[in-house]
């Protein structure tokens, strides 16, 4: 659906993006991880055309995406990462804004702003002023606006940052629903714990390159890095771990006995249905995994968040 070919861009002596290929397919819930100034939004701004490439090209379903072409804001949805919405009208009011810069009668227009309203779930405040809002309930109208037109494909820059958990969830959820629906979603984040739970496939950027790329398990697979399982040592595990020695290796800690898997299902799968079989409790069994913090560290030598 998405092609984007050797895109670079700079701004005076910074090069925001360096000749970054990618490719996004129709349905999926993609996501950009990325430290800040990586470049994650110059990207964004340059699918939508807000932005001029300076190399590169960008298909979209096989058609060029021209800057500061209109044809392609019908069909995508942009959330910005600032927020974007006049503070002194009513959510109401701002959606009805918002939906007037697309072609659309005025039945859809009030059909979609009710579904809108209903999916970010302001339904109930779409009479109160956006200055009234907690920063969850800004970031949800934003998301609101950003869909009025029934775009394939949107595009959220980093929607939870000043977010409380509690809409963090409700604005994932809502994402989620959107996927189901059939739009594709690039999502971008500094949080890597985000993109491992909501992202079907994603690339990680470091200063405008990228530097992975792939399903989560493609990603943690860079680090070749054993998982270890760690079961509390009590009367009952002592003898089981004998029966272990066929699937990973075993050592023996002051309160615990660690296994290191070969990373493969089968062990799992193997080993968590011994588990069951020995009536062992969940409750004494620790999983480690690298994670794509351990990847993004291992790849750049630094933290994502500094
Ligand atoms: N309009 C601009 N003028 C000058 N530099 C910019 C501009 N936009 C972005 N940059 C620079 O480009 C780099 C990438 O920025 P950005 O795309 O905003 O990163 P991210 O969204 O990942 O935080 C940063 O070094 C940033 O300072
Ligand atoms: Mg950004």
């Amino acid at each position: 659906m998405l092609e984007i070919k050797n895109l670079s861009k700079s701004f005076e002596n910074i090069k925001a993006l360096d000749s970054v290929s990618l490719s996004i397919a129709k349905g999926e819930f993609f996501g950009l991880l990325g430290p800040n100034g990586a470049g994650k939004t110059t990207l964004m701004n340059l699918i939508i055309g807000f932005l001029k490439a300076d190399s590169g090209s960008i298909l979209f379903d096989n058609e060029e995406v021209k800057y500061g072409d209109p044809a392609i804001k019908n069909r995508i949805g942009y959330v910005p990462q600032d927020i974007a919405l006049y503070q002194e009208l009513t959510a109401l009011q701002n959606l009805k804004i918002f939906g007037s810069f697309y072609k659309m009668s005025k039945k859809d227009l009030t059909d979609n702003i009710h579904e809108a309203l209903e999916l970010v779930q302001l339904s109930d405040r779409k009479n109160s002023a956006v200055k009234e809002f907690s920063g969850g309930m800004k970031r949800r109208l934003n998301l609101a606006a950003s869909i009025l037109h029934r775009p394939d494909v949107l595009l959220c820059d980093e929607p939870t940052v000043g977010v409380d958990p509690q809409s963090r969830n409700a604005i994932f959820e809502m994402l989620q629903k959107l996927n189901r629906e059939g739009i594709t979603i690039i999502y971008t984040t500094h949080y890597m714990e985000e993109a491992e739970r909501l992202c079907d496939r994603l690339a990680i950027i470091d200063n405008g390159r990228i530097i992975a790329n792939g399903t989560l398990m493609e990603l943690l697979k860079i680090l070749d890095r054993k998982a270890t399982i760690k079961i509390q040592k009590t009367r009952e595990s002592m003898e089981l771990l004998e029966q272990l020695n066929n699937v990973a290796e075993i050592n023996e800690l002051d309160y615990k006995y660690e296994l290191i898997l070969n990373n493969d299902n089968q062990t799992y799968t193997e080993l968590f249905s011994y588990f069951e079989s020995i009536n062992l409790s969940p409750d004494l069994v620790e999983i480690n995994r690298a994670s794509l913090e351990d990847v993004f560290l291992y790849m750049t030598g630094r933290r994502i968040r500094d």
